[in-house]
């Protein structure tokens, strides 16, 4: 039926009946908030590139995780900024690691029941080179090692599982990383911690201001040789397919926006859980616009999680989890 039989419009006029009709919806129990965990105490150093995010030392990282289960959001995606830095990343795997010890706190915490806490597995915050893994250097050519960055991975992986994640997301595209991690999760007696893996992570400019924030920028070189070209569709696909097979749980799609495509693929492919990471450098773009009056806040910060379940994904990663929350509340 053509027109004047058929009138689009006619369920658009109000907003109880556009409310009836919508087909994607967000929810705060969908929303995960990143925290970046750093040294002492009473600490709230702002990120300058991120307005409203924080390196917060324990003490503050837990005012703020019990602000986020008040608000009911799903979970916390968790990175540490050591005091110290090595060149086998001892901060990442130790026990007393940064993120190790606040997951022991976050754990003792009964206000804190409601929250997923999710521990990204890398090495790029705790080597003193900032690449994700082991660097072999032989005068002027480097090389960032596979097989070897494997061993001290899984060794994180267990590590933090051990202390007390939920579930552990590895994001540093090292080949093999989720096998290795099954079986090191799974000797440590962890065969319950699901992974989630950062499957087809593309080498982007929009981690920039994530850098400032995790103070992981490469001193050299940078992530090409590990992380994805973004112009591969079939390759991300392909990405996925393998860790799916080596054990992965459930996958964590990166960056967001500029990757919809991708998302809705990976969602038309694979019938695992799968979330949506909107990056450091899409929220500070928007932040941009807001606070050069470019842009409504609100509504452009609702657009763009909407595009991201529509794109397919069930959660979402998101430094607007809180606004967002208030927002839905
Ligand atoms: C660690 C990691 C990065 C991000 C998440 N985990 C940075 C990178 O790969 O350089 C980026 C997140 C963001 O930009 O918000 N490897």
């Amino acid at each position: 039926m053509n027109f004047p039989a058929t009138r689009m419009r006619r369920l658009r006029r109000t907003e109880a009946i556009r409310s009836l009709v919508r087909e994607t919806h967000l929810h705060p129990g969908a929303l995960i908030y990143p925290l970046f965990i750093c040294p002492g105490e009473g600490v709230r150093k702002p990120i300058s590139s991120m307005p409203g995010v924080f390196n917060l030392s324990l003490d503050e990282a837990v005012k703020e995780a019990e602000e986020c289960a008040k608000l009911g959001i799903g979970g916390l995606l968790l990175f540490g900024l050591p005091a110290e830095k090595d060149e086998q990343a001892t901060g990442a795997w130790s026990d007393d690691g940064i993120v190790q010890t606040a997951l022991r706190e976050f754990k003792k915490n009964r206000a804190l029941d409601s929250l997923v806490t999710i521990a990204d597995v890398c090495l790029c915050e705790y080597t003193s080179h900032g690449h994700c893994g082991i660097v072999a250097r032989d005068g002027d050519h480097y090389e960032i090692e596979n097989d070897s960055s494997l061993e001290l991975l899984a060794r994180t992986a267990a590590s933090l599982a051990k202390a007390g994640a939920d579930i552990v997301a590895p994001s540093d595209m090292m080949d093999g990383r989720i096998a290795a991690m099954r079986e090191a999760l799974d000797r440590a007696d962890l065969e319950q911690t699901p992974i989630m893996s950062y499957a087809s992570k593309f080498a982007s400019a929009f981690y920039g201001p994530f850098r400032e924030a995790a103070d992981s920028a490469p001193q050299f070189g940078d992530r090409r040789s590990y992380q994805m070209d973004g112009a591969n569709r079939r390759e991300a696909m392909r990405e996925i397919d393998l860790d799916l097979v080596e054990g992965a749980d459930m996958l964590l799609m990166k960056p967001a926006m500029p990757y919809l495509d991708i998302i809705r693929e990976a969602r038309d492919r694979f019938d695992v859980p799968m979330g949506a990471y909107q990056v450091s450098g899409e929220y500070s773009m928007l932040h941009a616009a807001f606070e050069r009056g470019w842009l409504e806040p609100q509504r452009a910060m609702m657009e763009s999680l909407l595009s991201l379940r529509r794109a397919g994904s069930d959660f979402i990663v998101t430094y607007f989890a809180k606004d967002a929350a208030k927002v839905l509340a």
